[in-house]
């Protein structure tokens, strides 16, 4: 059953670095990307610029602050500050985990409202393989005191890849679970690995559901137009209940409805993650004067007709310039 249309509320993921302190192999190859120079990053205020607009002209729901890994930019909690008195219903940021610890409270006292936070592996080795340095205590670290901290429903981001972390996919609903977290199994998108790797380590939301069966009763909640993930109700074999989420931007595409904008790091709106169209606004970012305004408008709307309207998936080089 499909739920009933929400409003045409956007909303907005905003990158605010291409940096991060990990190197995912599915996000970038080994020896990192190009970064952007300095100069070329959005400063905080043009950032606010694009917001208030957006909150004027349009309804926007929700911001989602994004990287790179967004805690690498320095005085982060200054941004959510600014966006905060902006009274955005719903203010978020997705991040991998590794500086969350000690930036929990500035970020929650700055407005923030909670986080999503990528974990694809509790085991140790496996997560260092896999972020190509990464320590996975540290996002461990995080997600307590994100929980603790009440920057709350906190979301994990497992991407399931076969013959990698596949095994993982019971452990890690029970430890979601246990921790009072939201897991989202996410399909591998063809975005930042060559086709061969995509191939061999691509697995199905449906394969992973199968899995799960074997262990955990699991029954699948109607589908939200306009959101990511396919929410189900699950009770663990130690018979905690909770809910985890699928997302299966490859098997099953959730175009249907999507009022997300992409705001890159470098000043680019993107209409759609499947699509290599984007619009350069940094020179309207400056609404001074009425011209800039309109022009800022019209690219809104012409990079919200940008959606993708087939099952081409346009590899994206890196998701570390977009923000996933
Ligand atoms: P919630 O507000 O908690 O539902 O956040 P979210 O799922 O929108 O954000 P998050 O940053 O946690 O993203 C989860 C995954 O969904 C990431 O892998 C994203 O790349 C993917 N995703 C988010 N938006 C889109 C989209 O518009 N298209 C596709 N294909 N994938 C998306
Ligand atoms: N396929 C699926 N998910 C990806 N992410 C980054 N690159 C990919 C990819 N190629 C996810 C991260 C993070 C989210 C913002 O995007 O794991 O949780
Ligand atoms: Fe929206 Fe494009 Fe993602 Fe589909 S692929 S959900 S249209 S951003």
């Amino acid at each position: 059953m499909i739920a009933p249309a929400p409003d045409r509320t956007l909303s907005l993921r905003v990158s605010v670095t291409d940096r991060c302190q990990l190197r995912c192999t599915y996000c970038m190859p080994e020896e990192g990307v190009d970064p952007c120079a300095h100069a070329d990053i959005l400063r905080y205020e043009e950032i606010a610029t694009l917001v208030a607009m957006l909150k004027d002209e349009f309804s926007l729901g929700k911001v989602r602050i994004t990287g790179g890994d967004p805690l690498v930019r320095p005085n982060i909690e200054t941004l959510v500050g600014m966006l905060s008195r902006m009274d955005i219903p719903e203010l978020a940021l997705t991040t991998n985990g590794q500086a969350l610890a000690d930036k929990v409270d500035p970020l929650r006292d700055a407005g923030l409202h909670r986080v999503n936070i990528s974990l694809d592996s509790l085991d140790p080795d496996t997560f260092r393989t896999l972020t190509r340095g990464g320590d996975v205590t540290r996002t461990l670290a995080g997600i307590r005191a994100a929980v603790r901290g009440g920057l709350t429903p906190v979301k994990l981001n497992m991407v399931v890849m076969r013959g990698v972390n596949d095994h993982e996919v019971q452990a890690m609903l029970s430890f979601a679970l246990n921790e009072g977290c939201e897991l989202r199994f996410l399909e591998l998108m063809p975005a930042g690995l060559d086709g061969d790797e995509f191939e061999q380590r691509y697995i199905s939301c449906s394969d992973i559901c199968k899995a799960l069966k074997t262990e955990f009763k699991v029954e699948p909640l109607p589908l939200r137009s306009g959101e990511t993930s396919q929410m189900h109700e699950v009770e663990s074999p130690a018979k905690v209940r909770g809910q985890f989420g699928i997302i299966t931007p490859t098997s099953h595409p959730f175009c249907t409805g999507c009022r997300r904008l992409r705001l890159t790091a470098d000043g680019h709106l993107i209409g759609c993650l499947a699509r290599q169209d984007r619009i350069f606004i940094r020179p309207f970012l400056d609404t001074s004067t009425d011209a800039k305004r309109q022009e800022l408008f019209r690219a809104v709307k012409e990079a919200m007709g940008h959606k993708r309207s087939d099952a081409v998936f346009e590899t994206q080089p890196s998701m570390a310039r977009i923000g996933g």
